[in-house]
């Protein structure tokens, strides 16, 4: 047996964070001081989010290979794409939640107006920076064409054939309970969608072979499950101050998840074994997928 590099997540995880805290700060403030507009957009997204997205991003690069700095823009787009989600998912008209990342919601903090635009805001820099070619790692700057197809890939990812046809049917299905296989597809959308989108940004950046692309995607659509059904659990059992937003709303708003249709046992025993899956399919990856397998148990294992 060779010796592997030992890796250690909890070392990992605030690492990758700020880097892409410090990278999102710099898109920020380039782009513009006290606006209001870009007050409201640095409130939401400066927050103490997990940064889960544009991590494995990053980490599905290492996996193939690539370095972080190859992938650090693209990754804090999807962070801006995943922080528009949720200042919209916090609206009045949606889950109207008062509590994100810790702190007020953006409507509750700004107005839901420019909360509204805030959301809009990032929505469209994230594609902005995605077009931007990158100067700075010019050695691996992708071939424009496989930048396109990147673009393409999280625009289906958040838009009206993912994320947001994932909330609509979570807004048309309140109080209206779903089958269990309902459930699992609405969750592939609102949540999987991004989360699988996340995983292939990474992978098509540093240019990975396409059979190793197919396997990380099913990873990714493994763990995405897992991610929501570990989501509704903390709603049912978990601490709101560690959570930095409120508990028990599902139920209160009659929303259909995981414990309310299995009952939390089996919610928590379906998320060990999609992480099992989801390691499963890494078998044939090295040692530099360590991340992507540790954060698959960290996924379900959160108190956040
Ligand atoms: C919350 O996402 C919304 C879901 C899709 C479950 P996160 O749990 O990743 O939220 P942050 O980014 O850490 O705030
Ligand atoms: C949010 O889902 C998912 C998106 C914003 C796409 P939820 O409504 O279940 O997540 P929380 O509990 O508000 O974070
Ligand atoms: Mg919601
Ligand atoms: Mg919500």
């Amino acid at each position: 047996l060779t010796s592997q590099p030992s890796f250690h997540l909890p070392d990992y995880l605030p690492d990758r964070r700020e880097i892409i805290n410090t990278e999102l700060n710099d898109f920020l403030r380039t782009s513009n001081h006290d606006r209001r507009i870009v007050e409201a957009m640095r409130y939401a997204l400066m927050g103490s989010g997990k940064r889960l997205r544009p991590i494995l991003c990053i980490a599905a690069a290492e996996a193939a290979g690539g370095n972080y700095k190859d992938v650090l823009p693209a990754a804090c787009a999807l962070e801006m794409i995943h922080t528009y989600s949720l200042i919209h998912d916090d609206l009045p008209a949606m889950d109207n939640d008062r509590l994100r990342r810790g702190k007020p919601t953006c409507h509750l903090a700004f107005g839901e107006a420019t909360a509204i635009l805030a959301g809009d805001a990032l929505l469209t820099m994230a594609f902005e920076i995605l077009a931007t070619p990158d100067d700075y790692s010019s050695d691996h700057s992708p071939d424009p064409r496989v930048r396109l197809q990147v673009i393409r890939i999280i625009a289906r990812a958040a838009g009206y054939c993912g994320m947001v046809e994932g909330q609509m049917r979570d807004i048309l299905s309140e109080g209206r309970p779903l089958f269990l296989d309902e459930l699992k597809s609405l969750y592939a959308l609102k949540t999987g969608a991004l989360i699988i989108a996340a995983i292939e940004t990474g992978a098509q950046l540093t240019g990975c072979d396409s059979k190793k692309i197919v396997a990380l995607k099913e990873y990714a659509d493994y763990i995405g499950l897992a991610f929501q059904v570990a989501d509704d659990i903390l709603n049912v059992e978990g601490d709101p101050d560690r959570m930095g937003k409120a508990v028990g709303t599902d139920a209160v708003r009659k929303k259909n998840t995981y414990p309310a249709l299995l009952g939390l046992d089996a919610s928590k025993t379906l998320a060990g074994e999609l992480v099992g899956s989801a390691l499963a399919v890494l078998e044939s990856f090295d040692h530099r997928a360590a991340p992507l397998r540790a954060i698959a148990r960290y996924i379900v294992e959160r108190k956040r």
